[in-house]
């Protein structure tokens, strides 16, 4: 039955936001929607990382620019929000993906070091979307996806600020949902389990981490970042032109959130 409804979504030619982009997840993010006809705008701290990014994605046949951003400073996130805007135009979709692990217990963690995973984590989202909002709300489309964790739901003994973050992150894409969905912005969160990339292998072997996946993750295995970049996929896709402010999780089973 044709039910006349115009199910918007992800159009080739889109511009999408990666922050972090240089990272185990942002890196399979921009090279996958690279492959979909994407323009892909790199935002990383790690000079050599991001360019790598930027340089596999236009291998692939894709368009990349590298944006050199420390997300930790607002006048930064500034620069780049203009750069971005200026290179390639408004963005269809931000994937608000970089963020800080920093591992210590309650009474050793510093002020310091709490405010700046804060900085990284939380504010720097706010502060891109804030900066974008307008003109996306102008274009009336796109898609806002935040990386949240199973630790917003368990918490992370020796990583207060980390989990802090990331519970913010859900209330975060909840609200922005409500307030744009008039404005036919979507905005939903990934939540992923332990994968294969560089934040888990800051504490353990990547020996130990596949193990761990073997015995302790129900379907088996850790995550690698292609899962996340499919989820990804389709979140941006007409196909979940329905869905809003929800949290997906994405861990073979792990942590179950519903
Ligand atoms: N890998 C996992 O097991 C796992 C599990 C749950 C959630 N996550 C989340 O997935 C997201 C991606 O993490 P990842 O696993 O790919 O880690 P990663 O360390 O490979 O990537 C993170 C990227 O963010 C960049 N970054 C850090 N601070 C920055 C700053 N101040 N400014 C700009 N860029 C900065 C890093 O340089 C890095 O390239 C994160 O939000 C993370 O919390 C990861």
């Amino acid at each position: 039955m044709n039910d006349r409804i115009e199910r918007d979504g992800f159009r080739k030619g889109d511009l999408v936001v990666v922050t972090g982009g240089g990272g185990g997840f942002g890196r399979a993010f921009c090279r996958r929607f690279g492959r979909m006809g994407a323009k892909v705008a790199v935002w990383e701290i790690n000079e050599a990382d991001g360019a790598e990014t930027a340089r596999l994605v236009r291998e692939d046949g894709g368009e990349a620019q590298f944006f050199k951003v420390d997300l930790s400073s607002a006048t930064q996130i500034d620069a780049a929000v203009e750069a971005t805007t200026r290179a390639f135009g408004t963005p269809y979709c931000i994937i608000n993906n970089a963020s800080i692990y920093p591992r210590a217990p309650i009474v050793e963690m510093s002020g310091e070091t709490f405010e700046r995973t804060m900085r990284v984590n939380i504010i720097a989202p706010f502060l891109i979307v804030k900066a974008f909002g307008a003109a996306m709300i102008a274009n009336r489309r796109g898609v806002v996806l935040n990386i949240a964790s199973g630790r917003a739901f368990e918490g992370a003994p020796n990583g207060i600020g980390y989990a802090t973050s990331k519970g913010a992150i859900l209330t975060f894409t909840k609200t922005i949902a409500l307030e744009w969905a008039k404005h036919n912005i979507r905005c939903n969160s990934i939540v992923p389990g332990v994968s294969f990339t560089a934040q888990p292998l800051e504490n353990t072997t990547p020996e130990e981490l596949v193990e761990r996946g073997r015995k302790t993750i129900p379907l088996g295995r850790i995550g690698y970042p292609e899962d996340m970049a499919g989820l990804a996929a389709f979140l941006v896709s007409e196909d979940a032109s329905y869905m809003t402010g929800q949290a997906i999780a994405m861990n073979g089973g792990r942590v179950l959130i519903s």
